[in-house]
């Protein structure tokens, strides 16, 4: 089994260098507190919940799939689930905002941070945007597919090398550097054991999901009707480029919080380790390229770079480069946390994109903002707002005039 998920990247991957097993922590004490204590940590089973999440109205619909007759009659697959999310005084922005969430997730990942702090629905629902929370298809909300296996992305000490508590395995130079990790980041803290409660599995065709993925995602934008923004986080990445691809003129941007993740290549187990993937280059499936590609075998590749653990080469395309003449249509923006593997191959996007013709591109490296000692979910970690603001600018310049 290929694991080529964004979060299997840092967690199944840097399995080899895990060290023994974290001492779990002493189970928290009987008393009035002692249930409470066992979810995600803090105040969210209180009445109300403390998370301060914005006033909204909430809509939930499926959408897309297609009708299949199965031996007993007609069936349904491949819809998306879908929740639309409108704040409770009013959409004030022209483009609404599409959330993907990352491999091993679903759309709550947006929502409340586990330690019950606003997410970023709240905080761009606060900036008056319509939101909408997506399951990717077969996931979560929307219905398991008939004969699709599901795979798991990530084991607790997985999620702890990958993501929480990067600093204590150091898999990477830049691990080092993480401290906005609400609470330990390990099994046993509060925080730490709600998040992982809240992976999910992922479906195993992948190249299926994103064609199921980019239909499904561009009925969503036909029905809403206007431009929006996309904003995938890490394997959700993927999933906004093959939507971006299918239907250009109806994205008014793409937002990567870290999308998943270098053209051609998991960088998993670490320096100097890299696993050929995404044949299409950003993807498992058909992406539209000119001169048109009918085998992902005639995109030529070439390793561009030194490579070294910090600062990963790059699997590009050999000149000519073949362009991305949809792609190339629709304003880019990504940004990398200091802390995060994803500093050691983040380059290679931009660069890739670039060779391919798209010309609207802003890589933010959050460091040069001051905002330091995020991994890959930063969106949920201490600074969390801080991060939402400066995506926020982006937005903002790339707004389009008119009424909200
Ligand atoms: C239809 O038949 C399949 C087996 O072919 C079965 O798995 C499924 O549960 C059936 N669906 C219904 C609604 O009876
Ligand atoms: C990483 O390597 C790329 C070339 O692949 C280079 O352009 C870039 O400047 C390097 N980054 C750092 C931080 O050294």
């Amino acid at each position: 089994m290929r694991l080529h998920y964004a979060l299997a990247i840092a967690a199944a991957s840097l399995a080899s260098a895990l060290p023994a097993e974290p001492e779990p922590a002493a189970a928290p004490a009987a008393g009035p507190d002692a249930a409470a204590s066992t979810f995600a940590g803090i105040d969210n089973t209180a009445n109300p919940a403390t998370a301060g999440e914005a006033a909204h109205r909430r809509h939930v619909f499926h959408i897309g799939g297609q009708q299949v007759q199965a031996n007993n009659g007609t069936i349904v697959v491949n819809q998306l689930y879908v929740e639309q999310l409108i704040p409770a005084a009013g959409v004030k922005q022209t483009n609404p905002l599409i959330f993907f969430h990352g491999g091993g997730f679903s759309g709550t990942t947006w929502l409340n941070t586990p330690d019950n702090r606003k997410g970023f629905a709240s905080y761009f629902l606060d900036k008056g945007y319509a939101v909408y929370l997506v399951d990717v298809t077969t996931v979560g909300r929307s219905p398991r597919q008939p004969n699709v296996a599901m795979v798991s992305t990530a084991t607790a000490q997985g999620a702890e090398a990958g993501f929480s508590a990067v600093e204590r395995y150091n898999a990477y130079p830049q691990a080092i550097l993480h401290t906005q990790w609400p609470g330990t980041g390990l099994v046993g803290d509060p925080v730490f054991d709600g998040w992982y409660r809240s992976f999910i599995q992922v479906p195993s065709n992948f190249a299926e999901t994103e064609v199921a993925m980019g239909a499904a995602g561009c009925e969503l934008l036909r029905r809403i009707g206007r431009p929006s923004f996309l904003v995938p986080h890490s394997y959700g990445g993927i999933m906004a480029w093959k939507i971006a691809d299918q239907c250009p003129d109806r994205v008014q941007g793409y937002v990567g919080i870290e999308p998943d993740t270098a053209p051609f290549t998991n960088y998993i187990r670490g320096f100097p380790q890299r696993i050929p993937t995404r044949p299409w280059g950003l993807t498992n499936s058909r992406l539209t390229y000119d001169p048109p590609v009918n085998d992902p075998s005639e995109l030529i590749q070439v390793t561009v770079g030194e490579d070294t653990a910090a600062n990963r080469s790059c699997q590009l395309q050999a000149a000519p480069a073949r362009q991305l003449p949809n792609l190339a249509k629709v304003p880019f923006y990504m940004y990398t946390a200091q802390a995060s593997i994803y500093m050691t191959f983040a380059h290679c996007i931009p660069a890739f994109l670039r060779q391919a013709g798209v010309r609207d591109i802003t890589w933010q490296l959050l460091q040069d903002l001051n905002i330091k000692g995020n991994a890959h979910f930063s969106f949920i970690e201490k600074n969390n707002l801080d991060i939402a603001a400066v995506v926020y600018t982006w937005l903002q310049s790339k707004a389009s005039r008119g009424r909200a």
